[in-house]
């Protein structure tokens, strides 16, 4: 059926939901005064009734990912895609909602919509009316979508801590992308450009920041062992639970590859790591970080926090050692960061992640330390 969705009837009378809404947002027959809650971002002033159930449909976009891209190429005259994206944090207010973009065939304008998430029906229509201009104020339309998401990583909640000891990877969806497209990628980035720079028979240091249960070591360590690599592998985990489940995995690993590896298990932040003596043993050491969903990236830490951590890691690393960086939220930092640091950049690629069949786009990075000496 939509290009990116696999549409079931529920998401085709979703789609012919958005459809109808595109085409009254648009039309010129609209009565000003109605008072509703939907409205055209730019150029337009009309406010347009959306219905709770439409709310609701919206709302489970909310859930899933934040983002939905569908396209109606084939199914619509006028519009080739919509976009519907999440707004929990609308610039100069506290207030939550839904951009909505379509794109229009031929000339590829985008036309964007604002959609209040509030469900009471006597909501205030100054106020929503407030929420559109905060929101042109915010950003002119062609920088609108990024100066948004700019905004969402700088004031992105953070998990506490605890939320690490659940089986948070479990989720079908989680493990898909971990296995289908997170970790082929730190696979693929090692062997290009890590594996083959190890001479003769030194081991490998890999430090692997916010590890979890060791899931991704496992992979790791089997796949150097394959190249014949001798490899020293640093997991580092604050939470105990979770390197209780590393060891006993890795018990099992150590078994099978004997002295042709090390691993050791440290407890900790990385933050509270840089805090403790054993610290200064490691800095300028590291061959390569792994950091996959780790300290750099939405929901574990704050921008300014992924910022700091970054430095840490290029601290930790050889004259030349390597940074693969990617996860399964979004990451905090970005090129520019990367260079500020130190690092030169040899890989930023955008990986598509499927979520409930729509693509989201997730940035990956492998960069190599500076080589200053
Ligand atoms: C999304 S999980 C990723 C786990 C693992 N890298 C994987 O790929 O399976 C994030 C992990 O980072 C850890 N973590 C959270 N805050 C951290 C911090 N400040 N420093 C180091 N690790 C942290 C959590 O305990 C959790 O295990």
């Amino acid at each position: 059926m939509f290009a990116s969705a696999q549409a079931d009837s529920k998401s085709d009378s979703f789609v012919e939901k958005l459809k109808t809404f595109y085409t009254t947002c648009v039309s010129e027959s609209i009565d000003p005064k109605k008072t509703a809650q939907g409205r055209v971002v730019f150029s337009d002033t009309h406010i347009l009734k959306v219905d709770k159930q439409f709310k609701s449909q919206l709302s489970s976009i909310k859930q899933s990912s934040g983002i939905s891209i569908i396209s109606t190429e084939e199914h619509h005259p006028e519009i080739s895609q919509l976009k519907i994206k999440y707004l929990d944090n609308i610039p100069g207010s506290n207030e939550t909602g839904f951009l909505v973009r379509f794109i229009v065939k031929g000339s590829g304008k985008k036309v964007y919509f604002y959609v209040s998430d509030s469900t009471d029906d006597r909501y205030d229509p100054n106020n929503y009316c407030k929420q559109i201009d905060n929101l042109k104020r915010s950003a002119p339309i062609e920088k609108l979508e990024t100066t948004l998401s700019k905004i969402q990583r700088q004031s992105a909640n953070v998990f506490p801590l605890e939320k690490w000891g659940d089986d948070w990877e479990e989720g079908r969806r989680n493990q898909a992308v971990y296995n289908c497209t997170s970790d082929p990628m730190i696979l693929k980035n090692l062997d290009t450009y890590v594996f083959p720079n190890i001479n003769g028979d030194r081991e490998l240091i890999i430090l692997d920041i916010g590890g979890g249960k060791g899931r991704l070591a496992e992979k790791i360590i089997h796949s150097a062992q394959q190249k014949d690599i001798k490899v020293y592998y640093i997991l580092l985990e604050p939470i105990a639970s979770q390197v209780n489940k590393a060891k006993e995995r890795f018990s099992k690993i150590q078994e099978l590859y004997k002295d042709r590896l090390i691993i050791q298990v440290i407890v900790s932040t990385l933050e509270n790591f840089t805090k403790q003596d054993c610290y200064h043993k490691y800095v300028g050491a590291v061959d390569c970080i792994i950091s996959s969903g780790g300290p750099l990236n939405m929901s574990i830490v704050t921008q300014s926090d992924a910022q700091k951590n970054l430095a840490v890691m290029h601290g930790l690393l050889t004259k030349d050692g390597k940074i693969i960086v990617n996860g399964l939220t979004h990451t905090l930092v970005n090129k520019k960061d990367f260079h500020k640091c130190g690092f030169t950049l040899f890989n930023m690629s955008a990986r598509i992640i499927d979520v409930d069949g729509d693509p989201v786009v997730k940035q990956d990075y492998v960069a190599r330390k500076n080589n200053t000496i």
